[in-house]
């Protein structure tokens, strides 16, 4: 069977600002699997689940990485602060790269979203001295440690080219440190890395500046840097779309690959700043001004793929879906997209390749994935 001429679109190549092509325009969102090994080295589960669902997409990116021991997010995620990391990150790449996909290394610094309990001293650090959920407060991070941590986003760049990934994605979304920089809610600094929405910029910039010199000095080979953003928060000081385009603006000087908005639908519209009535995507898109700009959030069916396509999308990442459908690419592709599973059942661990702490998580909080009952309910 061929394509639906319907879906062609998601099969055009599709070239982003460094001039590295991609073979088509689907992607895998970045997704924490929780499943690296103890030794926060890569794990074969993990390798397993990765061969078994990007073999045929444009672009993988990776679960998110911390750059450094006190930037740790989650437990049994991966490092890439050290040349321990080489061997797994090399692996890692390997294996998305094997259909043809482009690698993308996502990186972050998890600040005050580190659970104490796993980070290094308990210390967990941010912008500034936030009170946390549990009644605890962050540290606020010297000057002198957050040049350090800017450094250590180049020290994972070089890793990132060693291993042999084509790019880096910057994680400057969803509520982690780069994102606390810039919201007005949890920076409350007064010396160069806070104050106005403006100056709130200086650290994703900073992030940004520093990895791109990493990158220029280690290879003369293109490599891509793409940076991922939340374009707003629910917190009446926090960030707005209207923060979001200023944000933007500034990137758009930098000359990055491609930018990654960080949606749970792909359509939805802003909450406060902005153009209420219109969708984010589009707004965001327009604010790329031609930087490539991937769309994610809630796509499981080509029609919603080809939608994000048309608001204005020129790659769309699958989350949820792929780990759903592992095999939704060559579905669309061969004209099966009648086939497509959009809902999994508590027995379907072995036949998706799952890795375990990532199949508890799915199990365990009901609604965040389409888990249905039997087989029968999934058609
Ligand atoms: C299991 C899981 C882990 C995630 N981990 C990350 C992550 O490491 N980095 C990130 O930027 N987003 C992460 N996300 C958010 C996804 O990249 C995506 O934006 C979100 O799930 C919406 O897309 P979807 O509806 O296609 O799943 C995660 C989502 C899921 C479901």
């Amino acid at each position: 069977m061929t394509t639906n001429p319907k879906y062609a679109r998601l099969f055009e190549k599709v070239q982003l600002n460094d001039g590295i092509t991609l073979q088509n325009r689907i992607a895998i969102a970045p997704m924490t699997h929780s499943s690296s090994n103890p030794d926060l080295s890569v794990s074969d589960a993990e390798l397993s689940y990765y061969e078994r669902r990007t073999g045929k997409l444009g672009l993988a990116i990776t679960a998110v990485a911390h750059v450094t021991p006190g930037g740790i997010g989650f437990k049994n995620q991966f490092a890439a602060f050290g040349a321990e990391n080489l061997d797994g990150l090399s692996k890692l790449a390997a294996s998305l790269k094997k259909g043809g996909a482009k690698a993308v290394l996502q990186i972050f610094h998890a600040g005050i979203q580190g659970p104490r309990a796993i980070v290094p001293n308990e210390d967990v650090v941010g912008a500034s001295a936030i009170e946390l959920q549990d009644g605890s407060q962050a540290r606020e991070l010297s000057a002198g440690e957050i040049d350090s941590i800017v450094s250590d986003f180049g020290r994972a760049t070089e890793l990132a080219i060693e291993a042999g990934f084509d790019g880096v994605e910057i994680h400057g979304a969803n509520g982690y440190l780069i994102q606390q920089f810039f919201s007005g809610w949890s920076n409350r600094r007064e010396d160069k890395w806070g104050g106005s929405v403006e100056k709130r910029l200086a650290f994703p910039l900073a992030v940004v500046d520093e990895v791109q010199r990493a990158a220029a000095a280690k290879t003369k080979e293109p490599f891509i840097v793409g940076y991922r953003f939340s374009p707003e928060e629910p917190h009446e000081e926090g960030i707005t779309m209207d923060h979001t385009v200023t944000l933007l603006d500034a990137l758009a000087g930098k000359n990055l690959s491609y930018l990654h908005v960080s949606l749970m639908e792909y359509a939805s519209k802003p909450r406060r700043g902005g153009d209420l009535n219109r969708t984010r995507l589009e707004q965001i898109v327009e604010a790329a001004k031609g930087t490539p700009v991937v769309g994610v959030g809630s796509v499981h069916t080509p029609d919603q793929a080809i939608e994000a396509l048309e608001l204005g999308a020129a790659i769309v990442a699958l989350g949820r879906e792929l780990i759903v459908e592992p095999d939704w690419v060559e579905k669309v592709e061969a004209g099966q997209e009648a086939d497509i599973a959009v809902t999994l059942t508590k027995d379907d661990q072995q036949r998706l390749v799952v890795p375990d702490q990532l199949w508890g998580m799915i199990i365990g909080m009901p609604g965040w994935f389409p888990v249905v009952e039997t087989e029968a309910a999934a058609e």
